[in-house]
């Protein structure tokens, strides 16, 4: 049995495989970057003792989610624990950017979530054991533009967790929806809005949001938001006029130029 992580390579994912790995367990990581996978791999395996397997996978192509499972399968691997963390978001104005990293957002955050959660749960279903935990993000709360199709993927991804949730719940399979803030990784620097002082003054450290995210998985929460503030936040929105939300959204989307 192991955690397959996605997006390993790099920020939240390489927290989350270090974290799983203290703990003893077995992991699969993924991410395009292998060299990266590889360096981690090594250095995990010294300090836990653990085994880890790497695959590289560009998770904007709609055939890697089943080549990913294949590859598992064939290495005579399980997974019992799922991390959808791979992702990414471009800031912009919508209408003058290219369709490709639009739709990109797409594949990666919500496709190839979808489509490896599709392959993995039926299993943990038949053992009526098992834990998918999909990264989402505080922008799943309300829409925002200058990041639209960043927000509307992450809206997605919560919709879509709590849904399977349920579905799930009664067969003993844990979904849980990790909602972070801004958080200090390479995100922001991929999406256009590294040097942001806004971003870096309030962005909460990986390994905080890391440990929440364990354990709300581990308690069967459906949402975790992580962070005080950034709880309070996704409370208030849903008592706040959804035009003042967006608004609100834009405005500080527009500000971290
Ligand atoms: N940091 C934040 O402020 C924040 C806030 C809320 C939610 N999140 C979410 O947290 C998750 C992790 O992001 P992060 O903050 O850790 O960002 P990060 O440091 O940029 O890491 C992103 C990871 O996703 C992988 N990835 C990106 N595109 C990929 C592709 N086409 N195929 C396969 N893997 C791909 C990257 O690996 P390669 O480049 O090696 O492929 C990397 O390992 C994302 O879903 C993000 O939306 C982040």
């Amino acid at each position: 049995m192991a955690t397959l992580i996605t997006g390993a390579s790099a920020g939240l994912g390489e927290g989350f495989a270090r974290a799983v790995a203290a703990q003893g367990d077995d992991l699969i990581l993924t991410a395009r970057r292998i060299d990266r996978l590889e360096a981690l791999a090594a250095d995990l395996r010294a300090a836990h003792g653990v085994k880890v397997h790497v695959f590289a996978a560009d998770l904007a192509h709609h055939a890697a989610p089943d080549h990913l499972v294949a590859d598992i399968a064939a290495a005579g691997l399980t997974v019992d624990t799922l991390i959808n963390n791979a992702g990414f978001g471009t800031r912009g104005v919508f209408a003058e950017a290219a369709l490709e990293t639009q739709t990109g957002q797409i594949d990666v955050n919500c496709r190839a979530l979808v489509a490896l959660t599709h392959a993995l749960l039926p299993p943990m279903v038949a053992r009526k054991s098992g834990a998918i935990l999909n990264i989402a993000s505080v922008a799943a709360f309300q829409p925002g533009p200058w990041m639209a199709v960043y927000y509307a993927t992450k809206a997605f991804v919560l919709s879509f967790s709590e849904a399977l949730h349920e579905e799930v719940k009664p067969s003993g399979v844990r979904v849980t929806a990790l909602c972070p803030g801004p958080t200090r990784t390479e995100f922001a620097e991929v999406a256009g809005m590294g040097d942001s002082e806004l971003f870096e003054r309030f962005a909460s450290a990986p390994d905080t949001v890391i440990r929440d995210g364990l354990s709300a998985l581990k308690a069967g929460q459906a949402i975790k938001v992580s962070g005080l503030m950034n709880t309070l936040m996704a409370d208030s929105i849903r008592f706040t006029p959804r035009v003042f939300a967006r608004r609100i959204a834009g405005a500080l989307q527009k500000a971290r130029g």
